[in-house]
């Protein structure tokens, strides 16, 4: 369905209890709808939100058009977990309703001061000639969940930049800080921009751009966080438009990470950072990424499954997107990793568990589209790992591994119906030669998620296979240890 703008910035009041549970039925009830995942309850899913830890809690917002699978008029949707792991749906915590975010409540972050959250976002406003006027605005929920927005804004666009967004707010020595993404007015580039203040709700003023020590950020910066993962400093953001020969991608957007050893924030800069910029998620789907660090200094991240100016064939049943599972960072030996938190292993099945040992081909005949795989395949091993694959194993998600040269090439070209071929049907990702390669892997329906050598890499795609296609085999017999548990919905 083609939306046109009328429609797609209706207001919500527009909308019948009817249409409302007619659109909650066509995501619930999506055979290819993910069950151990947070997903949108009804409509689109962006970015996710105000991850945060408030009140004995996990709270993580996401980026919403409850209406449909188009990039509508967005709000905020509110959900909250005890592990990270399983999430409590609690429906609209900022809505577009004033006249600061009328046209859009978009991204932001949330901290904990006391037993109030502190939300900070922007707000677009529209005017009767359709300019956009941004404003980055706050808001406080309280401990039941109230949301009651600052009746003024926190700050507006200053005119060098056409955009600045996605603020994500930060505490030192006393000083609120603001890391946005930005594009500058005058060469139209994209870049990281820092904004400080002593009282919160007010008093903020530009420190500057960040200098990250690149030349090329694309034209557009869009959700920029720091994190301190094991006291190395990392920034991740979305550089939209950054050439190819800056650093290699093959998603439309990409969603990239720099460490440094440290964060300046008076003259803002990453302090000796890497020289080039790399994939944070080296899948398809993977975008506007956000981390934070829990009370004990833990670095978490949760990202959008699902891309910018890509259409995917849910739109169709009115839904849209998924988040990843949450993510634990750590930095080891000069390298990120990325691990699931440990309350994942708590969906595992483990009295239905599938083990092999020696050199298996089929591991499991009827897996199904719901489990976690982890296999270790011996150094020096080349074949095929296919999950949501049919019985001949011409169809499924393809995992073409080559444990001699150091390869692991993902192919969905025949996973099922197809999703934006133009940026390729397979990713490749280098591996160690001759070693063993392990794989932690989720099957949600229509997700995986792929953790290489624990966590080194992380590689995330959706599919859209027909769901009675569920084994999981290897083409050659294969020297390859592990263990398969299907998973418990929740
Ligand atoms: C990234 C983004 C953000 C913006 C939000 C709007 O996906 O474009 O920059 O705040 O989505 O939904």
């Amino acid at each position: 369905m083609e939306w046109t703008r009328q429609q797609r910035y209706q207001s919500y009041d527009h909308y019948t209890a009817q249409q409302l549970l007619e659109l909650q039925s066509q995501a619930a009830t999506d055979p290819v709808q993910v069950r151990y995942h947070l997903h949108p309850s009804l409509g689109l899913l962006n970015d996710p939100n105000g991850f945060s830890y408030f009140n004995g809690q996990w709270h993580l917002f996401y980026q919403s058009f409850p209406f449909g699978a188009t990039h509508g008029i967005k709000s905020w949707m509110h959900t909250v977990s005890e592990d990270l792991v399983h999430w409590r749906n609690l429906g609209l915590a900022v809505a577009p309703d004033t006249k600061f975010d009328s046209h859009g409540a978009y991204s932001g972050s949330a901290k904990a001061f006391g037993d109030r959250l502190f939300l900070m976002y922007t707000g677009n406003h529209r005017d009767a000639d359709w300019n956009r006027i941004s404003y980055q605005v706050g808001a406080w929920m309280d401990k039941d969940g109230q949301v009651t927005k600052l009746d003024h804004e926190l700050f507006v666009n200053p005119p060098h930049f056409t955009e600045l967004r996605d603020p994500q707010l930060l505490v030192k020595d006393g000083h609120y800080y603001a890391l946005l993404g930005a594009q500058r007015t005058a060469d139209k580039t994209g870049v990281a921009d820092l904004w400080e203040s002593d009282q919160l709700e007010s008093g903020w003023h530009e420190v500057g751009e960040v200098d990250l020590g690149q030349s090329d950020l694309g034209y557009m910066v869009e959700c920029p966080n720091y994190v301190d993962v094991d006291g190395r400093a990392v920034m991740i953001f979305c550089p939209q438009g950054l050439d190819h020969q800056t650093a290699p991608y093959q998603n439309i957007y990409p969603n990239m990470y720099l460490t440094g050893q440290d964060f300046d924030l008076t003259a803002p800069r990453l302090v000796n950072p890497d020289e080039t910029l790399t994939n944070l998620d080296e899948g398809f789907d993977v975008y506007a990424t956000q981390a934070f660090n829990a009370p004990d200094g833990t670095a978490y991240a949760v990202s959008w499954v699902g891309l910018p100016d890509t259409t995917y064939p849910t739109d169709d049943h009115n839904w849209a997107n998924v988040m990843s599972q949450v993510k634990e960072l750590h930095y080891r030996d000069g390298h990120l990793y990325q691990t699931p938190v440990e309350a994942m292993a708590d969906l595992r099945h483990t009295h239905h568990a599938t083990i092999f040992t020696g050199q298996p081909t089929v591991i499991k005949e009827d897996a199904g589209q719901q489990f976690e795989l982890q296999v270790t395949i011996e150094p020096n091993q080349a074949g095929t790992l296919t999950l949501a694959g049919d019985q001949s194993l011409e169809h499924g998600v393809f995992l073409n591994f080559d444990t001699t040269a150091g390869q692991l090439v993902i192919d969905r070209a025949k996973a099922g119906q197809p999703v934006a071929e133009d940026h390729g049907t397979t990713r490749t990702l280098t591996v160690p030669g001759h070693q063993e390669l392990k794989l932690d892997i989720f099957v949600d329906h229509s997700l995986v998620e792929i953790f290489v050598n624990d966590g080194y890499k992380v590689a995330t795609l959706r599919y859209f296979a027909d769901q009675a296609h569920g084994q999981v085999a290897f083409t050659n017999p294969t020297k390859a240890t592990g263990t398969l548990w299907p998973i418990k919905p929740y």
